[in-house]
């Protein structure tokens, strides 16, 4: 077998030093390996001709990867600027990409999917915002100045100290706030909020310094733990199509109390070796709406309880459609988006 290995490494310097790399198919190195078939005594030849084929294949996969290679590198790029005079009329400007040639991006897409399900559960949909204050951000949601927690929600700041939210927690003081009539007719508050955070993260294949979360927020009266996970199960069966189990184990939030963290378990034909490892996605947290939250937007935890969750939607796509990095959704590599057109 060693000569295989031999030939392999003559053949792997030969592929890339090809300047076309389909000749490698015709290569002397990989016939001669094929006409020495002949030549290995009976009873290895079943052994040889295996290996043989082996490499073949790996030949091939050289090839298909160096193709995929070469056509991303010939996408030419696109020029964000304006390189015109803004001031022409649209005739002499030049000509755009067709729009038939582009499409929404898979998460705005796949927020429309999501944002549907909860409405059909009689939740409203709002959006969050790209910069907001201290108080928005911790201050309502009862971390005091100082408190270790914030650590947790390292994100950007500005020097007047406006900051860059790092989940959509930082809108639920506003939207009880704006839905707190609903109680007084003696209806629930029912919100999702759907939008970009931004966080300073190490990045990896699950970690992004932005991304998008889904905030929950349901306000009523005798609202308890087992109306949260009814919810909660109820979308992610919505949402995959199935009935999926799921963990909630006890974690610390300031905002919460009892706080839980919320991790689905995944199909076993999206678990890469079936591995144990792979087995639970953890989605982010929830909990029960700790009552100085209920009172700083002027609700009364002595009548009302509620439940919310903050959960990371790249996370729920990728596991819907075996996306394997989630930087690829910030890359604009048409090649992973035009799967989704
Ligand atoms: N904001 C939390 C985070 O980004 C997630 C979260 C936890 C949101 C508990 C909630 C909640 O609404 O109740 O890690």
């Amino acid at each position: 077998m060693n000569q295989i290995e031999a030939a392999r490494d003559k053949l792997k310097k030969e592929f890339e030093s090809l300047e076309d790399k389909k000749a490698i198919l015709r290569s002397i190195e990989l016939r001669a390996l094929f006409d020495g078939i002949r030549e290995v005594e009976p009873e290895k030849r079943g052994e040889y001709g295996k290996a043989v084929n082996a490499l073949k294949q790996e030949v091939h996969k050289w090839l298909d990867d160096a193709e995929a290679e070469a056509e991303s590198a010939n996408i030419e790029p696109i020029d964000v600027t304006a390189p015109w005079d803004v001031n022409t009329t649209a005739d002499k400007r030049p000509s755009f990409l067709p729009a038939a040639q582009g499409s929404e991006h898979p998460l705005m897409s796949e927020i429309d999917v999501i944002s549907d399900i909860y409405q059909r559960m009689g939740f409203v949909v709002e959006t969050s915002r790209e910069i907001d204050d201290d108080y928005h951000m911790f201050g309502s949601l009862n971390f005091p100045e100082g408190h270790p927690a914030r650590d947790d929600f390292d994100t950007f700041m500005t020097d007047e100290g406006l900051i860059a939210p790092a989940h959509t927690s930082t809108m639920q003081n506003r939207v009880m706030k704006k839905y707190k009539e609903n109680l007084e007719k003696g209806e629930p508050i029912a919100v999702v909020i759907p939008d970009r955070v931004f966080r300073n993260e190490d990045l990896d294949a699950t970690h992004e310094h932005t991304f998008y979360q889904i905030e929950g927020v349901y306000v009523g009266k005798d609202v308890v733990v087992g109306n949260l996970i009814e919810t909660l199960k109820s979308y992610m069966s919505d949402y995959y199509g199935e009935e999926l189990n799921v963990k909630i184990q006890p974690f610390y939030f300031p905002f919460t109390e009892p706080s839980f963290e919320f991790a689905v378990e995944r199909p076993s034909s999206l678990r890469k070796n079936n591995s144990e490892e792979q087995k639970w996605l953890e989605l982010g947290g929830c909990g029960m709406i700790h009552p100085n939250v209920l009172k700083e937007a002027g609700i009364d935890p002595g009548v009302y309880t509620g439940f919310a969750w903050g959960f990371g939607i790249e996370r729920m796509v990728m596991m819907k459609h075996g996306i394997e990095d989630i930087r690829h959704f910030e890359s604009a590599n048409l090649k992973f988006l035009r799967q989704f057109k």
